[in-house]
């Protein structure tokens, strides 16, 4: 039976739930007047990331960032991408190809976003013979994860690239840019932007009066490798700036042979616990990232590698160039092969594991230098007994 004080309780919960039905019928009604109605019962609730048990962050039943929807983790399967990219090859003639491509979107988002995690999108593009898409511009900084063998031409501020598989070339925020096809088998290449963060911003534009464009009739072959390849040297002029943008590379081609010797050299080292042998493609003068925005990563781990729990503040994306294994988020396993993306969002911890008898080398692609420009970049790990290691 319950006491005299415990019926006072429950009379008052009672009371408490009509007030707040009727708080909430009136911030339905508020809604038309375009203001949103607070108390301490729809507080929002983001729990602190890094602390308590739960793997995944948590929300309260009520939260102001609404807007936000947080990615999860997920990977595209090669042969389902792939099979899309050559129906539109088979189904599209020359006048409805340029930039032709298959847009992976977390499924988060559905229709609400192209995009793979909050800050980044990514664009698988197929260029067939004769594809020449005329030179355009825009303040989203881009890149190219060259999937093909070869084939297929970018040009970049009347840099010509000739490009094959594992090179990544850039194109920065305010550089011309257009590629082309002038042989005969389809090129596959995944665009990696920061398109969604700009958007966000509101700083999103696109340029294609193409005939302004920087001189493409005739083009400077070999122009990074020349001007910045060669790592340590530095030349003591400028020929001309590459670009109307701010803080991001002027080498607009890394090599995927230069990647795999770096990645080859230091193979015999330890390595990161957490990321296995792990490098960051850099601006040649001053080793920030490429993009001020997107970090580019090159990460190496040898037949039967397996990371520790690793977890921190900004979001990746991975390209598989070679191998095979598993990511483990939150207890979830995501397996991954040969040109295979996956991404997993910030929070969330992850293990990986290289499965196959030959080496395992992805790319990753991670929003973590804006994260940390604004002061919210943190990462943990947790040692081989488990426990907790702020790094
Ligand atoms: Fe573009």
């Amino acid at each position: 039976m319950a006491t005299k004080k415990e019926e006072v309780q429950s009379d008052r919960a009672r009371e408490l739930e009509l007030i707040i039905n009727e708080l909430d019928e009136l911030n339905e009604e508020a809604r038309d007047k375009n203001v949103w109605i607070r108390t301490k019962w729809n507080l929002p609730n983001q729990k602190a990331w890094h602390l308590g048990t739960s793997d995944t962050p948590e929300r309260g039943a009520y939260n102001l960032g609404m807007e936000h929807v947080p990615p999860v983790p997920y990977v595209w399967k090669w042969a389902n991408t792939e099979q899309y990219l050559m129906k539109l090859i088979d189904l599209c003639p020359l006048e409805l190809t340029e930039r032709q491509s298959v847009l992976l979107t977390n499924p988060a988002y559905g229709t609400h976003g192209v995009k793979v995690a909050g800050t980044m999108r990514i664009a698988i593009s197929i260029y067939k013979k004769g594809d020449d898409a005329e030179s355009h511009m825009h303040s989203p900084n881009a890149s190219r994860t060259i999937i093909s063998e070869s084939g297929g031409f970018t040009m970049v501020e009347g840099e010509r690239i000739e490009p094959v598989r594992g090179d990544l070339v850039f194109t920065p925020n305010g550089t011309w840019h257009a590629h082309g096809n002038e042989g005969d088998k389809p090129v596959i290449w995944a665009d990696t932007l920061d398109w969604p963060l700009i958007d966000y911003l509101g700083c999103a534009w696109n340029r294609n009066d193409w005939e302004n464009a920087a001189d493409h009739k005739n083009p400077e072959m070999g122009f990074s490798d020349k001007f910045y390849g060669h790592g340590g040297i530095r030349p003591r002029f400028e020929p001309h700036p590459r670009g109307e943008g701010i803080g991001s590379t002027d080498k607009f081609l890394y090599s995927a042979t230069d990647t795999r010797a770096a990645l080859n050299d230091l193979r015999g080292f330890d390595g990161s616990p957490y990321e296995g042998i792990s490098v960051e493609f850099v601006q040649p003068y001053s080793g920030e990232p490429t993009f001020s925005t997107i970090s580019y990563r090159a990460q190496l781990l040898r037949p039967g590698e397996a990371t520790l729990p690793y977890r921190h503040t900004a979001s990746t994306i991975f390209f598989v160039l070679e191998g095979s294994g598993h990511t483990d988020v939150d207890g979830e396993r995501f397996e991954w092969e040969k040109n295979d993306f996956m991404v997993v969002p910030n929070h969330r911890w992850r293990t990986m594991v290289n499965t196959g008898k030959t080496d395992a080398i992805l790319y990753s692609y991670t929003d973590q230098p804006v994260v940390s420009k604004i002061g919210h970049y943190r990462e943990q790990g947790r040692d081989k007994s488990g426990a907790l290691v702020d790094l």
